[in-house]
């Protein structure tokens, strides 16, 4: 059932070029410049005249949340807020008939995500679903959605249910774009063809393996780890941190690269492995003083560089290449070898990968 892989996670994480394929398949027409969801097409006056597009998650969702809040905002220039269902629903937030609320949520049945979509209503807002698991709670309450098609995860820690939601929110940002014509035509047809080959670069990023299980072996007995990304990539830090933390129990933090100096630049010493995402696509100018600010105090840099970087080289310890890709669509790539490095360390700490102590697949209690 494991298809030959001694984990569920590393079978998930292999899959995610299928996984992103099937998800777009049928929704993207790169050649007739289409993008088609029923769910989107159906409710696009919606999309069109909301204020404001709140999106609703927990936990890896929520990240993929974030990389969709700079997307839409880049894409569509409607604002977009993103919000932990578990904050949302106790805060009393502002919401209107106006607000377009799209929930994500990978089992459809986390409580916290379906409380807020619940309060969402209540003041008349139009809620939009994207579930990976079909007839799940989630899916049944919200006005309309969009599935991904990532197929069962088993794994507790969340590997291609993240990219395929990346995948689903970027298709819905490209259509309300190219309804509101506020990505030049050119750029639209350039991010669809971007998409379609984005699963060869997935598998081309899962070469990385060899990498990441060397780098794995030398820092399996760090007890902390920092992870730094900026723009796109700020989120796949976040998520980056997050599957260390889950499945190998080391402390772990992500942060927006340029916040290091308001603080966390204090924890820098040589026993400190910072893993750095700079693809040469978005702030990669910032990106190398950023590690430069490491390196002289001695932290131990894993840098996420694009193919043929010299420039990171130089500075990092060790570096993981990975293939070029257009900014707004990196983090489906940058994301590939961060998974495979909290899986590797993992792994040679023992952990039991699959189950990590403490933690459950869907999260049906508040
Ligand atoms: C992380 C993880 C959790 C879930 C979170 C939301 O690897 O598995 O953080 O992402 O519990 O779950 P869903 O997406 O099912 O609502």
């Amino acid at each position: 059932e494991k298809g030959g892989y001694d984990h569920f996670m590393l079978k998930e994480i292999y899959e995610q070029p299928n996984v992103i394929k099937d998800t777009y398949r049928g929704r993207l027409h790169s050649n007739e410049g289409i993008i088609q969801m029923a769910g989107v097409e159906d409710h696009l006056e919606k999309f069109l005249h909301a204020d404001r597009i709140i999106i609703v998650a927990c936990g890896t969702s929520w990240h993929a949340g974030l990389v969709a809040e700079y997307v839409f905002e880049e894409f569509t220039r409607i604002p977009v807020e993103v919000e932990y269902a578990s904050e949302f629903r106790y805060r009393n937030p502002i919401i209107s008939s106006k607000d377009v609320v799209i929930a994500i949520s990978q089992s459809g049945e986390t409580a916290d995500t379906m409380a807020a979509i619940k309060l969402a209503k209540e003041h008349g807002a139009f809620v939009f679903g994207v579930c990976n698991v079909v007839g799940s709670s989630i899916s049944r309450e919200s006005h309309a959605g969009a599935y991904t098609h990532a197929g069962p995860e088993i794994g507790v820690a969340s590997t291609k249910a993240f990219t395929t939601q990346i995948t689903v929110l970027t298709m819905i940002a490209l259509r309300l774009a190219k309804a509101k014509g506020t990505l030049s035509n050119s750029d639209f047809h350039m991010y669809l063809q971007e998409l379609e080959i984005i699963p060869e670069k997935v598998k081309e990023a899962l070469e990385t393996a060899v990498t990441t299980k060397k780098i794995a072996t030398t820092f399996k007995d760090a007890h902390n780890c920092l992870y730094l990304g900026r723009g796109y990539n700020f989120p796949v830090a976040l998520e980056g941190a997050l599957k260390l933390k889950e499945i190998s129990y080391i402390h772990a933090e992500g942060y927006p690269a340029a916040e290091m100096k308001h603080g966390p630049i204090a924890l820098i010493d040589e026993q400190m492995p910072v893993i750095v995402i700079a693809p040469k696509q978005g702030h990669y100018d910032k990106i190398v003083s950023n590690i430069q600010e490491i390196k002289s105090r001695s932290g131990r840099i894993i840098a996420v560089v694009t193919k043929g970087d010299t420039q990171v080289r130089e500075l990092a310890d060790y570096v993981i290449e990975v293939p070029e890709t257009s900014d707004a669509l990196s983090p489906l790539i940058t994301t590939i070898p961060l998974q495979l490095l909290s899986y590797y360390i993992a792994v040679f700490r023992g952990c039991n990968v699959d189950q990590p102590r403490n933690l459950a697949k869907s999260v049906t209690v508040e």
